[in-house]
Parts: C-alpha cells; sequence; structure tokens
C-alpha cells in the first residue's frame, strides 16, 4: 500500500464564519483563524480543510460562488488567505480548499451573461430549457425544496439549480466549463495549497436528455437518479485529475451524496485514477424516514450502522482505495446529540464517538467542536434559522399548507437543521463565547456557560483533553492508520468493536453504545490477552482484576493493545 501523507493526517475542518471573528462584525473571518493556529497545534492537527472563502452573495454561506479567484470580504482578503497558508505551513498543517464544481452564483460573471439572451457563448454553460410559464420542463426538485428550475422573464427560459435559486448549474458536457474549472484548480494549487474537498462532485454529470422521474428517491425528492453518478462522471473524474492533479502531490477529496457502494467503489480504486476518497452519506442518512429532512429521526440499529462502516470499508480493501471518516459536519446536525446521549452522557458519549472516529481506518475529519462535544441549538423561532435550506424547506411546507407555524416543526428543526452544526465555536464562557466582539451573526449555544475551549483545557477529563490523547495515541501506533480493518461481535445491539491488526501489534476498540452497563467476556473476544489498556473515556479506572470479564459503564469505550 502507498503512504501518502494524507493517510495519516488527522484533518479538521473549519468553517470560517463560525470559528473566530477578528474584526468584530460578528462573522469569523481569516485573521480569527490565524490566531487560532496554536489552538490547532495543541490538538495535534495536519490538515486543515476550509469551507468556501471565495468572493459569495452568501445565499448558502459560500457554496455561491460569485468570483472563484477573489476572497469574500467578510473573511478578509487574499493577503489574508496567503499569510493563513503561510502560517499554517509554517507549523506543518497542510490546507485543502473546498472547491464547489457543480454550480456557481447567479451572480457569477458566466451567468451573468449566459442569462442576457438565448444565445451567447455562455448560454451553454448552464442548462437553459423552455418549459412554459405554468410547468418547468421536468418534475425535478431542488434538494432545498420547490422546484429545481427557475424560470427567468429576460428571456422567458428556465434554468437549473438543484440547491438554491441562486446556484444555477453548471454543464459540464461543455468542454468550455470544464477547461475553465480546471484552470481554477491549477490557479491555486499553484497557490501552494494541498488539495481540494470537492463539492458534490457526484452531481456533474446530468443525463442530458433531463428526463422526468416517476418514482421519489432518497428524501422524497425527484430527479437524484439522473444526476447522481450520472453517465459521464468517471470519464470527468478522469479528465480532472489528468489535466489538475497528474504530477501533483495534492489530495482530492469528493463529497458524493447518495454514492452507491458500486460507483464508490470506481471513484476510489487508485489505478482508475478518479479521486483519493469520498465522504459518502449511507451513516448520515440511515436514521432518516421517508420525511428526509423533516422527519423524525428513526429508532436506529447499531448492527446497522456498523453494517454501513464495513461495507465502505470492505470497498476500501477490495480496490485498495481509502475511506474518508467523519460522523459530523458543517451539514449534519451535531454528532453527540445524534448518535450520543447530549442530555444525560454527553461527555461519556462525545467521547465514544471520538473513539469511534479516530480509531477505525480511514483518514478522520473532525468537524470544529466536535472536540468540545458541542451539542444542537434549542432553536425557538425561525428568526434564529439562517440556512438556506431549513428556511426554504419550512417556507415550502408552508405554502403548501402542511404546516402553519414553526412550533409544528420545532423538534425537527431542533434536530435536524445544518444550523445546528454552524453556531459559533464556544471559547470561552464569556460573552459571545468568545468569538466575537460584536453581534454573532447566528446566535451562539446557551451552553458556553459549560462547553468551551478555555474550560475544557483546564479539565484534564474534558472531551477537548481526550481528542488531543486520541490524536497522539494515533500517531504512535501505525496499526490504528494501516491496520486491517476486522469488526468484531457483528450482531450485537449495543456493542460496537473491532480490531486494527497492523505489521507489528494489533489494537481492540470496544465501544458500549447503550445508555447501560454490559458485561463482556474479553477471554472469549480476545482469547491471546492484552498488553495494556491505552485509553479510556471513563477516568480513574481500575481494570487490573478485569482480565476475563469486562464491566462497560454506559457509553464506556475502551482501547487495548493486544499481546
Ligand atoms: C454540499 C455542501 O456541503 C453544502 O453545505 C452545500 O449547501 C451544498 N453542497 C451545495 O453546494
Amino acid at each position: 500500500m502507498n503512504k501518502e501523507w494524507w493517510k495519516k493526517a488527522v484533518v479538521y475542518q473549519i468553517y470560517p464564519r463560525s470559528f473566530n471573528d477578528s474584526n468584530g462584525d460578528g462573522i469569523g473571518d481569516l485573521p480569527g483563524i490565524r490566531e487560532k493556529i496554536d489552538y490547532l497545534e495543541y490538538l495535534g492537527i495536519d490538515l486543515v480543510w476550509l469551507n468556501p472563502v471565495y468572493d459569495s452573495p452568501n445565499d448558502d454561506n459560500g457554496y455561491d460562488v460569485r468570483n472563484y479567484r477573489k476572497i469574500m470580504d467578510e473573511f478578509g482578503d487574499m493577503g489574508d488567505w496567503e499569510a493563513l497558508l503561510e502560517d499554517l505551513h509554517e507549523r506543518g498543517i497542510k490546507l485543502v480548499m473546498d472547491f464547489i464544481p457543480n454550480h456557481t452564483s447567479d451572480e457569477h460573471r458566466w451567468f451573468r451573461k449566459s442569462r442576457k439572451s438565448r444565445d451567447n457563448k455562455y448560454r451553454d454553460y448552464y442548462f437553459w430549457r423552455s418549459g412554459n410559464e405554468k410547468e418547468p420542463p421536468n418534475n425535478w426538485d431542488s434538494v432545498f425544496g420547490g422546484s429545481a428550475w427557475k424560470f427567468d422573464d429576460l428571456t422567458r427560459e428556465y434554468y437549473l439549480h438543484l440547491f438554491s435559486r441562486k446556484q444555477p448549474d453548471l454543464n459540464w458536457d461543455n468542454p468550455e466549463v470544464r477547461k475553465e474549472l480546471y484552470e481554477i484548480m491549477n490557479w491555486w494549487l499553484d497557490k501552494g495549497i494541498d488539495g481540494f474537498r470537492l463539492d458534490v462532485v457526484n452531481f456533474i454529470s446530468k443525463n442530458p436528455k433531463l428526463p422526468d422521474d416517476t418514482t421519489r428517491g432518497p428524501y422524497g425528492s425527484r430527479g437524484s437518479k439522473y444526476y447522481v453518478d450520472g453517465p459521464n462522471i468517471h470519464s470527468y473524474l478522469q479528465e480532472m485529475n489528468r489535466k489538475v492533479f497528474a504530477g501533483r502531490d495534492a489530495v482530492a477529496i469528493g463529497e458524493t451524496p447518495l454514492v452507491s457502494v458500486d460507483e464508490g467503489a470506481k471513484y476510489v480504486e487508485p489505478s482508475r485514477n478518479e479521486l483519493d476518497m469520498i465522504f459518502q452519506f449511507d451513516h448520515v442518512t440511515f436514521d432518516l424516514d421517508d420525511g428526509g429532512f423533516w422527519s423524525h429521526p428513526k429508532d436506529w440499529n447499531l448492527t446497522e450502522l456498523k453494517d454501513i462502516f464495513s461495507r465502505w470499508r470492505k470497498v476500501a480493501a477490495r480496490t485498495g482505495g481509502w475511506n474518508a471518516t467523519y460522523l459530523s459536519n458543517h451539514d449534519q446536525p451535531r454528532m453527540v446529540s445524534r448518535l450520543g446521549d447530549d442530555a444525560n452522557f454527553r461527555r461519556e458519549s462525545a467521547k465514544l464517538l471520538a473513539t469511534l472516529l479516530l480509531t477505525i481506518s480511514g483518514t478522520p475529519f473532525i468537524y470544529q467542536g466536535e472536540e468540545l462535544g458541542m451539542t444542537n441549538y434549542p432553536f425557538s423561532d425561525i428568526s434564529e434559522l439562517r440556512d438556506v435550506q431549513t428556511i426554504n424547506q419550512f417556507n415550502e411546507m408552508k405554502k403548501k399548507g402542511e404546516v402553519e407555524d414553526f412550533e409544528e416543526v420545532k423538534d425537527k428543526v431542533r434536530f435536524w437543521s445544518r444550523d445546528n452544526a454552524r453556531t459559533p465555536i464556544q471559547w470561552t464562557s464569556g460573552e459571545n463565547a468568545g468569538f466575537t466582539k460584536g453581534e454573532p451573526w447566528i446566535n451562539v449555544n446557551p451552553n458556553k456557560e459549560s462547553i468551551n475551549v478555555e474550560a475544557e483545557k483546564k479539565d484534564e477529563n474534558s472531551v477537548l483533553n481526550y481528542y488531543r490523547d486520541l490524536i497522539s495515541l494515533r500517531k504512535d501506533h501505525e496499526a490504528l492508520i494501516y491496520g486491517k480493518y476486522e469488526p468484531l461481535m457483528d450482531d450485537d445491539e449495543e456493542i460496537f468493536a473491532f480490531k486494527r491488526r497492523g505489521k507489528d501489534e494489533t489494537v481492540l476498540t470496544v465501544l458500549n453504545f447503550s445508555d447501560g452497563k454490559r458485561e463482556l467476556s474479553l477471554s472469549k473476544l480476545i482469547p491471546k490477552g492484552w498488553r495494556g489498556l491505552l485509553l479510556s473515556n471513563y477516568p480513574d479506572e481500575n481494570l487490573d482484576e478485569e482480565r476475563t470479564n469486562i464491566n462497560l459503564k454506559p457509553y464506556e469505550a475502551r482501547l487495548y493493545l493486544l499481546e
């Protein structure tokens, strides 16, 4: 196996808007990140993935790019960005930029020109179709609610937008579009960045007929079967690889919602030269019922979750590819509120999930605030929400008469909205959690009093200190990076256990995902015994007499070094 640098990296995802505000305008910024590089070093981070910082009208917080070669004013300027890159590199931390190949902003120069007439060079950069005033060209739904088409009065045609109306989809079948995008990517790589996270990259190739969808796909929406892993996706990614990544030591990480195992295998198989790793979505959709984003979370089974992790690890093993491991990001609710128990066992379950993230195979991606055990936010009014998806979906439901007021969707928003993960990082217990001296663009979580960096640094049993221990353990034990993944107790509904078998040593992870105690026969699990306990999420464990049977406490996590 090739041991590329990104295989052993521990990644930290920064959502700049909510990370640290240096100038008091209430919005996090690049100089704010620079102020916190010590923190990244203290944690043991090797690589930062920065969410979009390009010039944008911010309909979707930067995922609507107006100019790919300019920095968003609120975040600073190119000088600030260059200084950030330099500071990170000086500390040995690499930087991956987010790149958005599927769509631009409607304020992007290309789209403004494209809109003007039915025949201009830029018309074919996007998808324009005629339909009629009452009915769009097909019945696809936008991921953010409503139709995926917007009628434009100027030329009396519709354009396609799989996301918001301000995010028109680019037409990748036009070679000019691909050429322009590759040029931009090369421009950034020439500036010295270490790779890209490619936004919804498996949506870029659409079925050229844009057919009506007679079925409902995941989240109850229509159209995805005609654009997820579409007809030319692999040839486009191979072309991108040749034109952009070939000959460089840069990593290509694909965000691939709804990806199937078969297509996923193709993206990561090294000999195909497409992507280095992908973010699959099975473990962040398995607890949704048919109502999609508006469903109450379904009761989920641990066996199902384990099966998902194993399935994707089998893909990596079969293809010689690699996994990207994540439990949360800026689009998902806080993981401790979702898979853990943020009311009764917040600390323990946050640590348990951290143990899973950092000891299972694949490159681990920590989302900002996860290392503090940050939780979902208790939203009580739509005015507190900022996320275009939550707001659009709510308005759509109101329009259809499905709901009347916020109260009816409150629990769902509290559970699902992307804004749960976008509240500011809690640096201190002080005003605005030390995030800004101004008015924060989104509320700070009231639990900043107890959950914050300052307090957690001082507390040796904090979630933060546990993350540091785990990260440094990962660096000391190669088995945790390259070791073979061997799942155990597949059928158990409470215990998630696996071995990582390395060249010289094997590490065992045992996680009690239940809120009750659990006895386990260790002698059955590891007949040869163990050399030592590497880590546990309960302090002051007296484990000496627990050589054969172990007694796990609620949400207990243990890591053993085996004989
Ligand atoms: C995925 C991004 O992670 C999300 O935040 C964004 O809204 C969509 N892609 C559209 O760009």
